[in-house]
Order: C-alpha cells, then structure tokens, then sequence
C-alpha cells in the first residue's frame, strides 16, 4: 500500500488520511507531554493501550446514542475516524478538585465538588490553552450557541455514563477533558464527540486506595506509569489475555 499523507502531528497522534473521502487513520503515539510541551517523555506502550482504551469508551458510548468520531479500531495503534471539524474548545468536566482547580481555586485535592464544574480552554499552544467562558467562544465565533447547547448536554450525558463505568471496575472519574468536532453529513452539521479519551485526558483513581492510574503518574514523576494505564486497561476487561486473542468482559469490582 502506498504510505498514507501526513495531515497533521500532534503532541501524542499523528493524524493521516484516511481510505476513503471523509475518514481519517488516528495513530497514537508513545509520546508523553505536560505543562505545555514543557516536559516531555515516553511512555512505553501508552499508545497502543490508549488506542484500545478510546476505542472501549467511544464504543460503549455510541451504544448509548453519543454521536462520536470513532468508526473502528484498525491495528495496535491505528483507529479510522470521521473527518471532523474540531472546535478548538478543551471541554473539562471535574467531579473531584485535583489539578489546576485545585490550586486556582485553593481547593484541597480530592474535595468532591458540589456539583460537576463544566470548564473551557481555547486550544492554542502559544497562549497555553487560557481557561475561556462560553462568552468568549459564541463571542469569537468559535462555537455558536446552538453548538455549546450541544456540547454541554453531551458532556453531562458522556460523565454520568463514565462515572458509572468507571465506578463498576473500581476506579473514580475525577476530572477529564473532551474534544468535539462539526461533522457534515447529508448536508447536515451534528456535533460529534472527536479526540480521544484515555488516562492521557482522565484523571482517574482507585476508588478505594485513591492511588493515581493517570497521567499525572508522569506529570508529577510519580512512577509505575506504564503500569498505571495497563492496570486501567485490564480492569476495562481490553488486555489481551497472554497467548490469546480473546478478550475478557469488563471485571465487576465491589
Ligand atoms: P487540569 O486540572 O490540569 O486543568 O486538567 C483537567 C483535566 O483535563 C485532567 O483530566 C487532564 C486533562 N487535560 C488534558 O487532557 N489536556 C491538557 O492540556 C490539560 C491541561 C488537561
């Protein structure tokens, strides 16, 4: 086959054009940031463990009607996906302070908040992302309202079904961050879920221990990195069990 164009590179997937028009091939890298690009490692595996991760939760969210990018899963590190238009919004949902909450807002880590907090950043690395209201995105164009009502809706819809699955297999939803794209069929625009989701853009913790299993294992060089994002593979029922191809179902924890 001949080598697919390069559309663009990001800090932790390469996106290339896809087989046919209106698709693109996501491909994860084991490229780990933080802080802005300023720290920089690897994290052996991460991409292909993020790749089924993502696959898992788009999956299981598309069976409950979230209209998402996901199309399917191609090889280890490989996923087909819709061409979308992505908004360039971080959409944060925090259940837990933990992260930049935390330390803006002065609120001890692992205070649950008394409500899920909603939270936009402007995707735009020389400004550092700047936390945005809904304001300045309907105000600039970035998003209409008709678009944020969208958005917010599926974002409530996307954690409480999270917080859910997570909780099944012994694992708290603390925070996470979503990206949307306008996907244009039959000449109808519908806001679809895009990017990712995996323990790169979750902040996930043991429910009973509250030890990390996320990123920031490397954010704070914590260590057992790589373990972390397989222990949250294998409690997701991905891992394939060695010598076989099989895969197990979720694990029911108490
Ligand atoms: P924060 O506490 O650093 O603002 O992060 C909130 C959540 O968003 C956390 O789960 C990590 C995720 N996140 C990203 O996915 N990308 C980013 O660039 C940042 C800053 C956070």
């Amino acid at each position: 086959m001949a080598r697919r164009r390069q559309l663009y590179e990001g800090k932790a997937k390469i996106l290339f054009e896809g087989p046919e028009p209106g698709t693109l091939v996501q491909y994860f890298k084991d490229d780990a940031t933080a802080f802005n690009a300023q720290k920089k490692g690897t994290i052996t595996g991460k991409g292909v463990l993020n790749n089924r991760i993502s696959e898992f939760l788009m999956t299981k969210l598309a069976e409950i009607n979230i209209p998402t990018h996901f199309i399917r899963r191609l090889n280890m590190r490989e996923q087909l996906i819709k061409e979308v238009e992505i908004i360039p919004i971080e959409v944060v949902v925090r259940n837990i302070a933990a992260g930049s909450i935390a330390q803006r807002l002065g609120i001890p880590e692992g205070t649950r908040l008394p409500r899920s907090i909603v939270e936009y950043y402007y995707k735009n690395d020389a400004l550092g992302d700047p936390m945005v209201a809904e304001e300045h995105i309907t105000a600039f164009g970035w998003a209409t309202p008709p678009d944020m009502d969208d958005i917010v809706h599926l974002t409530l819809r996307i954690n409480d079904f999270l917080t859910g699955l997570f909780l099944g297999v012994g694992i708290t939803l603390v925070d996470f961050k979503l990206e949307f794209g306008r996907l244009y069929e039959n000449e109808e625009m519908r806001i679809v879920l895009a990017d990712e989701i995996s323990p790169d853009n979750c902040r996930l913790w043991d429910a009973k221990t509250n030890e990390k299993m996320d990123k920031d294992r490397f954010r704070r060089d914590l260590g057992k990195i790589e373990e972390a994002y397989q222990e949250v593979a294998r409690r997701l029922g991905i891992l394939p069990e060695a010598g076989s191809r099989d895969m197990k179902g979720p694990e029911t924890m108490q």
